[in-house]
């Protein structure tokens, strides 16, 4: 049985961002969405030290290193998810929420892996990467991302769909560029990739490849904050936290007293 990467519904949405309407009703949706004080910290903080090492403008070798790094907040919700059916599992309506959302995860996963693949491939034709800069360094940003949005996700899922939100703004911007200022010559170069078929989709050039990617981000970037909207978020357990901190400072202080 050979099956595809990708899901019919999914490209299905993908296409109709083609037509410029369509896309600017889908973007409108969440445009405005202001996340909280300390997801906005850390994105801003991303954003910044991507621009810091390869430059405001968007590149192939740009786009390498954001794809290395986008795939990983997708794989840490499925990881923190299969964690928490451990602990679920007899609670149907909760289960069914987390699979939910594990099954967006390992879409998105898959999709990002796709991105990063073919980007590769694409940029190794036109730019020169070096080991440090262009791979290194984005593993580790992947690294620290990935427990950033896992520690985020059990103190406060809110957060981790909100710094994922900030994330693919800022990759969808950067594609939107991209496209816009170099839509002729990318339309006279092809794609030529085995993984992008088996994944299933077709691009007849580059331009129609990376209208396609620009399309990707923004879907992630809804779909993150529609996540919050639809099933309110798993509950935050800071309170929870502030609650046990409370019954252990007391513990402490009754321990101590009593003891003198
Ligand atoms: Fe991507
Ligand atoms: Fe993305």
């Amino acid at each position: 049985m050979e099956l595809s990467s990708t899901d019919p519904s999914f490209e299905a949405l993908n296409k109709r961002l083609n037509n410029p309407a369509e896309m600017e009703q889908y973007r409108r949706q969440y445009d405005n969405y202001r996340p909280a004080l300390f997801p906005r910290l850390l994105g801003s903080l991303l954003v910044w030290c991507g621009n810091v090492v390869y430059g405001r403008e968007p590149s192939y070798l740009k786009f390498r290193a954001v794809e290395i790094i986008a795939r990983v907040p997708y794989h840490s919700w499925e990881a923190v998810i299969f964690t928490l059916l451990t602990i679920f599992f007899s609670n149907e309506k909760k289960a069914l929420e987390l699979s939910k959302l594990a099954k967006f995860s390992r879409l998105a996963q898959d999709n990002e892996t796709m991105h990063v693949i073919v980007i590769s491939q694409l940029a190794a034709r036109e730019e020169r990467a070096g080991f440090v800069r262009h791979s290194l360094i984005p593993m580790l940003f992947a690294f620290f991302y990935f427990w950033a949005s896992y520690i985020l996700y059990f103190l406060n899922p809110k957060w981790s769909y909100e710094l994922n939100y900030l994330f693919e703004s800022h990759a969808f911007s950067q594609y939107s560029r991209f496209i816009a200022t170099r839509e002729q010559e990318l339309r006279e170069k092809p794609v030529a990739s085995e993984f992008l078929k088996w994944y299933g989709r077709e691009a007849a050039n580059q331009y129609e490849f990376f209208l396609s990617v620009r399309n990707d981000e923004i879907i992630h970037r809804n779909e993150s904050i529609a996540h919050i909207r639809h099933h309110g978020g798993q509950r935050s357990i800071i309170p929870l936290m502030v609650g046990a901190g409370i019954l252990a400072l007391g513990a402490l202080l009754w321990a101590w007293y009593g003891w003198f």
